[in-house]
């Protein structure tokens, strides 16, 4: 038996997704740029997929900007704005995806922005009193804080922040790329400015993913060469994998309330399941409605190093991560446990949940844990 609860790190391609991109793998092969039929049909493709994201998010088409996925988003999100506005301060959480954390600090080191660094508490809460304290002592500074994290689930309230940085005139980016196609959200009402996703964490394809961009917010190009993507981005499109994207997205829009219960169940039922068989065991993060429901952090008892728990699950055939995928295989790593001051001595195992996922998985996941645990392994 095979089983996949690393759904934070990529999710399974859905059928319906895969029989929508095959034809613009084969026959409509036209490059979107090109005027003649080929060329118009996968343009068409293209800015139907555009229309269609930009009516489920409550926003228009001309504020999305088609990527190659989360980073590139989050790169462009966080370079352009800076470099653009000439904003010399940023806001961010030592708790953000590396394609935030690690893209800020180039900056910083460069000397181009003063970093600030948000107090979050130790289940990964943003300190919102801090946060104003910031914007208050730092006119017009640049907000970069994810919506869900990635490795604990620990949701922002993101509204309040949107609030926040609107007062203090900051230009804000969130990092949806664990929410989106898993929350509906109007964006048009959360007083944010720039918002990234990537369709491999709902069933869409690799390798593609969009930038939402307010259109108050004028930005520089980030990738020089063609007209595609209003100027923004040059470069021939992922047509497939827009297209994919686009369908992915549908499909996600339109049997949300249905995956959200089944998922949710699913998370409820393994937390309550290794509650009783697994005694000493804690959760890392938040874990009721101040939580993204794909995701459950155990912080496991001393009984062996991650790296043990997590290849003896995966000899068992269970597919888990330490942490988000750069780092998964261990959570010495992970410097979102780090910064929330776990205790990395004991194992944390981040196990993430989709709508393919099934109950005797999740059976034969706890049996499998009581049998590691009855064993005690020495540290
Ligand atoms: C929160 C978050 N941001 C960004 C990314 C990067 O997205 P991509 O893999 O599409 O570059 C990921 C995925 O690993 C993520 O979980």
């Amino acid at each position: 038996m095979k089983i996949y609860l690393d759904n934070a790190a990529t999710t399974r391609l859905d059928d319906e997704v895969f029989n929508t991109m095959l034809p613009y793998m084969k026959e409509e092969f036209g490059n979107p740029s090109s005027i003649h039929s080929f060329g118009r049909k996968t343009r068409s493709a293209i800015e139907s997929t555009r229309k269609n994201i930009a009516k489920l998010l409550g926003v228009t088409p001309a504020e999305i900007f088609f990527t190659s996925g989360g980073t590139e988003a989050d790169n462009m999100a966080i370079y352009q704005s800076i470099y653009t506005h000439g904003l010399t301060h940023a806001i961010t959480s030592k708790i953000e995806h590396h394609a935030v954390e690690h893209t800020l600090q180039v900056l910083e080191k460069e000397g181009k922005i003063k970093l600030s660094w948000v107090n979050v508490d130790n289940k990964g809460n943003v300190d919102l009193n801090h946060l104003e304290e910031l914007l208050s002592t730092n006119p017009r500074s640049f907000v970069s804080l994810m919506h869900a994290n990635n490795e604990i689930g620990t949701l922002l309230p993101i509204k309040k922040v949107g609030e926040l940085c609107e007062k203090y005139k900051a230009i804000f980016h969130s990092d949806t790329v664990q929410t989106m196609g898993h929350y509906h959200m109007n964006l048009s009402e959360l007083k944010v400015h720039l918002v990234t996703c990537a369709a491999h964490k709902f069933h869409g394809p690799k390798g593609v993913g969009f930038l939402y961009i307010h259109h108050d917010l004028k930005l520089k190009p980030m990738i020089y060469g063609g007209s595609q993507e209003r100027n923004m981005r040059g470069g021939t499109e992922n047509v497939h994998g827009i297209v994919g994207l686009g369908k992915a997205m549908e499909i996600a829009f339109r049997d949300m309330h249905e995956h959200q219960q089944h998922i949710m169940g699913l998370k409820s039922y393994m937390q309550e399941q290794l509650k009783k068989n697994i005694p000493g065991i804690e959760f890392n993060g938040e874990t009721g409605d101040g939580a993204l429901y794909t995701v459950l952090n155990c912080l496991f008892p001393p009984a062996e190093h991650a790296e043990m728990l997590l290849f003896n699950l995966d000899i068992a055939g269970i597919a888990a991560s330490g942490g988000s995928a750069c780092s998964s295989g261990s959570n010495q790593g992970s410097h979102v446990l780090r910064a929330l001051g776990t205790d990395m001595s004991r194992p944390s195992v981040r196990f993430s949940f989709s709508k393919y996922t099934k109950k005797e998985e999740i059976d034969f996941t706890i049996n499998k844990l009581k049998e590691l645990f009855a064993v005690k392994i020495p540290v």
